[in-house]
């Protein structure tokens, strides 16, 4: 009998014995001397002086299972290799003193084999499945059904798992209904591009696959149902990060008649839940509440990291009448009337064990690259010296007033480092933000947490609130809507709005929840009166036929008695990955894409045949770069 003959095509059972008894992460010292059978991988096979041993690997743990030479079927457990599938019958005993593994939730036995039986026989895989790993990313996801018995992403799908059951029980007690809405839909706007899918059917036409369920779960609120919600495939072409991916998923949640004061709790309720239930971490709410703006002045972002000092300084006001040409042409005002700042980020001494003699000029290139990316035309830096004096490229335009106003605002003293950028608020604070998370790296203050042994202090959860309604774009000489182009205005600023009056004033009902830098959720109240839904359109640029053939049936909807309603997304993944104590989202997901949108795994996207594209009524052009 050759070996693959060995081998069942199912795992047999017996009327003593099921298929498998326990799982490999079962048995201890209580099944002493029981007659047990186990089914998994063989992790490692290690012949020790006629012995031997497999570790036997299936999803709940890992089992040593010794061969003797008496048992009939040693022969063939000398043939068994990495990740062959094995069911194994035999006796649990006790491991020999000084063979215990503390390391293995099963360590104090070891299963001494009676018969094995070879379920599968396998190819020898392009990397050990283990959970320290230094193989490319590329490989492990090109065979990321290997990858994925890594106990690692193992871990993180059961705690996914658990959140989303969780999640699925407080809405179910909440009275929320879960509904599905399609996929095959019409554009959705939330700042991506659309995928979209042509209709075979219907020659020349295409669906959009939907960016969020935003307009369905509102037309569900016109519906009357109340209270919805839906683990939702979301699907946006933009450009990807690790905490970005082109489908992902949302705890999508909409209600009726609440105000934000009553949706919160329910919101932060069910967070503490997850935090309590997976993590065994006592959340405290309400959340803070920070309005966008102090966001933005205080740590130049809107999903501030509030676990670590190193706030934005505004240095506007001392520079007013600065000699320095930067200076001058940030806080001038443009075409629109709006002017820019001049701000800083301040390194003391005391806050690091680097001073700012240790910020070498390759450290200051690396941070004015990192200001760069993010628009800056240059990033001026000061150094404090040892007698108090001011060295910087700049330092000759600062009037000695000047000087002594920057010492006091920012508490000089030796040794301290100030890093300014000058330009349009939006690139001083997207890019002080960004330098501030990169110092709190590099300075080691921003915390680690061990989520294993997590405490609520590691968890800074807010609501960022009154987020501008909308933001004008230069380049394209219009305003787009911050959130989405349902978002209501602020009631306050519902008469400016409608008379398009101090539009870039305007605040909009919209709040996000932020975690640790991460913006986990985000959501408004809608515009639920269909005169206001079309003054929204038309401020976005929209003429009305085109408002009409994107939302047309969206604006009828509106007419036919629409409770005033709102609601929240959680990003599921960012969710996930929080809870897990992992960076990249693509480590919470099964199979999850490259930053250039590939599936390595199945080579996706991929040609389709012609007849294909001709039924579609596609033709494809060849672009000139390819
Ligand atoms: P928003 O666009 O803010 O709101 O999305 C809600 C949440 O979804 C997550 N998220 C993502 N996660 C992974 N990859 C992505 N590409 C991605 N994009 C967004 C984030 C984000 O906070 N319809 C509105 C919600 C509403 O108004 O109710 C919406 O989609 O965690
Ligand atoms: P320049 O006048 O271009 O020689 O720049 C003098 C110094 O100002 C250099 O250190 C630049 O990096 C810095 N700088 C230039 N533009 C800006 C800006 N918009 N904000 C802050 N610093 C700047």
């Amino acid at each position: 009998m050759s070996f693959a003959q060995q081998s069942a095509h199912h795992p047999s059972s017996s009327a003593k014995l099921p298929s498998r008894t326990h799982t490999c992460g079962a048995l201890h010292l209580d099944q002493l001397n029981q007659q047990v059978r186990l089914c998994g991988w063989v992790a490692k096979r290690r012949d020790h002086g006629g012995l031997i041993f497999i570790d036997l690997r299936d999803r709940y743990g890992i089992t040593q299972v010794v061969f003797e030479p008496s048992c009939p079927d040693f022969q063939w457990a000398e043939k068994l290799r990495s990740e062959f599938v094995i069911q194994v019958t035999g006796l649990v005993r006790a491991r020999p003193e000084g063979m215990v593994n503390p390391r293995l939730s099963t360590g104090t036995i070891e299963v001494v084999a009676q018969k094995l039986n070879l379920l599968s026989e396998a190819q020898t895989p392009p990397f050990a499945i283990e959970d320290e790993t230094d193989v490319a990313e590329s490989v492990r996801l090109e065979y990321r059904y290997l990858d994925l018995r890594r106990p690692y992403l193992q871990r993180n799908l059961v705690t996914r798992h658990k959140m989303l059951q969780i999640v699925r029980r407080h809405l179910d007690e909440n009275h929320f209904i879960e509904i599905e809405t399609p996929i095959l839909y019409k554009s959705t706007p939330e700042g991506a591009r659309d995928f979209i899918v042509p209709s075979r059917l219907n020659p020349g036409s295409f669906y959009a696959l939907p960016q969020s369920p935003q307009t369905l779960k509102q037309l569900l609120m016109i519906s009357g149902m109340d209270r919805y919600f839906q683990i939702a495939r979301c699907f946006r072409d933009e450009d990807l990060r690790a905490d970005r991916q082109p489908e992902f998923s949302q705890i999508d949640i909409e209600t009726s008649f609440l105000s934000e004061e009553e949706l919160f709790p329910i919101l932060e309720s069910m967070i503490q839940k997850l935090w309590k239930q997976i993590l065994n971490v006592d959340i405290a709410t309400p959340f803070p509440r920070m309005p966008y703006h102090e966001a933005m002045s205080r740590f130049g972002s809107d999903k501030p990291d509030v676990r670590f000092g190193l706030e934005l300084q505004d240095l506007s006001d001392i520079f007013a009448q600065s000699g320095f040409q930067v200076f001058q042409n940030a806080l001038a005002k443009n075409s629109r009337g709006i002017a820019g700042s001049v701000r800083a980020l301040v390194v003391h001494p005391s806050a690091t064990s680097q001073p700012s003699e240790q910020f070498s000029r390759k450290d200051l290139d690396d941070l004015t690259k990192v200001a760069a990316s993010y628009g800056a035309k240059g990033l001026l830096w000061i150094k404090v010296q040892e007698g108090g004096e001011l060295q910087s490229p700049a330092a000759k335009f600062f009037t000695d007033t000047e000087k002594s106003a920057l010492k006091s605002r920012l508490d000089l003293k030796p040794g301290s480092l100030v890093l300014i950028v000058a330009d349009k608020n939006k690139v001083v604070f997207d890019a002080l933000g960004a330098l501030r998370l990169n110092l709190g790296e590099r300075l080691g203050l921003m915390p680690k947490t061990d989520i294993q042994n997590a405490r609520a202090q590691d968890f800074a959860f807010l609501w960022v609130t009154r987020f501008p309604l909308l933001e004008f774009d230069d380049k394209e000489n219009r305003y787009f809507a911050c959130h989405h182009p349902f978002t209501s205005p602020r009631p306050e600023f519902f008469d400016d709005f409608i008379g398009g009056k101090n539009l870039d004033a305007i605040e909009a009902s919209a709040y996000d929840m932020v975690l640790n830098g991460v913006e986990v959720g985000g959501g408004s109240l809608r515009i639920y009166r269909p005169d206001v839904q079309a003054a929204m359109f038309k401020l976005l640029g929209l003429t009305e036929q085109e408002a009409e053939a994107k939302f047309g049936f969206f604006l009828q909807a509106l007419k036919y008695g629409t409770p005033p309603h709102g609601g929240l997304a959680f990003g599921v993944d960012r969710l996930a990955a929080l809870l897990c104590g992992v960076g990249p989202i693509r480590d919470v997901m099964a199979f999850p894409k490259t930053q250039r949108g590939h599936c390595v795994m199945s080579s996706s996207p991929s040609e389709v045949d012609h007849s294909q594209l001709q039924e579609l009524h596609i033709l494809t052009v060849k672009s000139k770069s390819s």
